[in-house]
């Protein structure tokens, strides 16, 4: 009853009635910079992908978390992860935390509106208590897996913990675990299961789908690049193999992105939705995690805070958007989207918690007005050991390092401008879906919107300190050197000062991370080889002993 009420409310308020937007949130795991063709990248063809950047707007600064665990608690939340506790590495398999229950979630807040929430694919915020998975937390379905990541064909995710490899299934449909799915392609289950649900969504009510592949993040490690054989073969001239085989993956997340675009047309449901296309954080280049991303030529990879790890690639399509066809150059943070979905929905935005950190970009975004955000807090972990990064403005301070900077260069790609079929982008499923509702893509834009979105890296200046965060803080002016090649902390100490006390008051708000060490009940050799909810059940481990 007073749902019916807010609904009507709302919609009398704020919308008079007119239809609430579909929101479809398509998330990529790990997908780099450079790996889609709209950045430039000619080796892997993400034609449908494409075809949405050049009729929607491309988010040229989409920040993001520099791992999966926080980009995903920050989505949920709008809150900045070293506000949840979220900000240090990821959940474990075996660790019995997860997002706190005391937060509100995204899908909660829309459901006030009516909306209808459905997720599929990855959750990875928590599953030890089942109270801390997606079903208990906002949404009504979830066909999908709990933990970080998966093999693609048999569905088992192996992690080492108290130095042992744990095996388990992770797969499930709504709480039942799906061991019929075995030997079926990951992303095509994500698929076939976002099409079925909008083939069955009652149109007249508004549809949140959130869409968290598990695409391009490795499998298992005696397994970690895993596409069919088919999808491999197309890229035969990618002389990398790793890098085919990502290819090959990333080719499948991509024909998912054209038939969530189809059977939205199809619905009738796509002229009253609005797309966002993003990865969770930057690409695992070179190797890292075994896979074979390229940021390039931004610095780093996923897991640091260069640009590598937290400039996303990222999109927004929607016939709601005014002049479609465009290049966003304002910040927005993965954070931002939370109130500015609820912003859409007609939500009263003063009824969101004051403590949230996202901001209502659309206003900004939809008019190309200067930018709603002005900072971010990349991360500031709490291990002193461990990396903190602050932007703002176009200042950003870095302070400590991952993985002792292994990480810390350039991981060029070798395929830098290939040829590219702008046919093939008209040709692509989501490119016919979106020209049925008067979206054109010429040559001209597409090579206009192309060449704005190559990142210029400027020249390196020789006569600076080279930056090693480990040892002092590095200050970079990130408009003028995206690249983060000139490390200006010795040149500039007022700017250094100014952004250290930045960095300072930041560190002041944040709250412990939740991490706690693993469980051995966590073990799924004690759950019949299942990843599970272990925390609600007696111990096995006493109970055998
Ligand atoms: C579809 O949604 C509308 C509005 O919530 C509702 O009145 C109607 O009963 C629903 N139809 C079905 C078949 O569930
Ligand atoms: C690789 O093959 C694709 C077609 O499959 C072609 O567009 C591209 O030019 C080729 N690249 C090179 C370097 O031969
Ligand atoms: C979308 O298209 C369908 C079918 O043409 C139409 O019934 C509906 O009113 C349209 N909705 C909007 C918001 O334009
Ligand atoms: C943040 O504050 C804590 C506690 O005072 C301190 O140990 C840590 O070094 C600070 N972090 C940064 C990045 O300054």
């Amino acid at each position: 009853m007073l749902l019916f009420l807010l609904i009507i409310l709302s919609c009398f308020k704020i919308t008079m009635c007119k239809k609430l937007p579909h929101i479809i949130f398509i998330l990529a795991d790990d997908l780099g910079w450079y790996d889609v063709g709209y950045h430039g990248s000619g080796d892997i063809k993400t034609h449908n992908i494409d075809a949405l950047a050049y009729t929607g707007v491309i988010l040229d600064r989409n920040y993001v978390t520099p791992l999966c665990t926080p980009s995903r608690s920050a989505l949920m939340t709008g809150k900045f992860p070293i506000h949840t506790g979220m900000q240090h590495k990821v959940l474990m398999a075996a660790e019995p935390w997860g997002l706190s229950l005391s937060e509100k979630l995204l899908p909660e807040y829309l459901r006030d509106f009516g909306y209808r929430n459905h997720i599929v694919g990855k959750w990875h915020l928590g599953h030890y208590k089942i109270k801390y998975t997606p079903l208990f937390r906002g949404f009504e379905s979830h066909l999908g897996f709990w933990t970080g990541h998966q093999d693609y064909y048999d569905h088992v995710a192996v992690e080492k913990s108290f130095s042992k490899q744990l095996w388990g299934h992770d797969m499930r449909r709504n709480l039942e675990p799906a061991w019929d799915l075995y030997g079926k392609y990951s992303t095509d289950v994500f698929t076939d299961e976002s099409v079925k649900i909008i083939n069955n969504h009652n149109k007249s009510e508004p549809l949140f789908l959130y869409l968290a592949h598990t695409a391009v993040h490795s499998g298992n490690p005696f397994k970690p690049l895993n596409a069919p054989d088919d999808s491999i073969i197309k890229f035969n001239n990618i002389t990398n193999y790793q890098r085919q085989k990502f290819a090959g993956m990333l080719s499948k997340l991509d024909d998912s992105v054209g038939k969530i675009i189809d059977t939205l047309k199809k619905n009738s449901m796509l002229n009253n939705s609005i797309i966002v296309f993003t990865t969770d954080n930057g690409g695992a280049a070179s190797g890292f995690d075994s896979n074979a991303a390229s940021n390039f030529p931004l610095r780093g990879t996923k897991g640091n805070v260069w640009e590598g790890s937290v400039r996303g690639a990222g999109l927004i399509w929607s016939p709601l958007l005014k002049r479609p066809g465009r290049t966003y150059r304002g910040k927005i943070h993965i954070t931002d989207w939370l109130p500015t979905f609820v912003g859409l929905a007609g939500g009263d935005k003063t009824k969101l918690p004051k403590n949230i950190d996202g901001l209502d970009v659309w206003d900004s975004l939809n008019n190309d007005k200067p930018p709603a955000r002005r900072t971010i807090v990349h991360t500031i972990d709490g291990n002193p050991q461990y990396f903190a990064s602050v932007t703002r403005d176009n200042m950003k301070i870095i302070k400590g390092s991952n993985y002792q900077g292994k990480w810390d260069g350039w991981y060029e790609s070798s395929t830098w401008n290939w040829p590219y079929n702008v046919d093939a982008v008209v040709q692509s499923q989501a490119g016919r879906a979106v020209a049925s509702l008067g979206f054109s893509i010429t040559p001209q834009a597409v090579f206009k919107l192309r060449k704005e979105s190559q990142i210029n890296c400027g020249k390196k200046d020789s006569t600076l300190r080279e930056c090693y965060p480990q040892r002092s803080p590095c200050l970079f002016d990130i408009d003028l050197d995206p690249c983060e090649l000139n490390n200006l902390a010795v040149k500039r100490p007022d700017l250094l000062e100014s952004m250290l006390r930045e960095l300072h008051r930041w560190n002041s708000t944040v709250v412990p991370p939740r991490n706690v060490k693993p469980n051995p009940n966590a073990n799924p050799s004690f759950w019949n080889h299942l990843w599970t909810n272990f925390g609600d059940y007696p111990s096995p481990v006493t109970a055998s002993s």
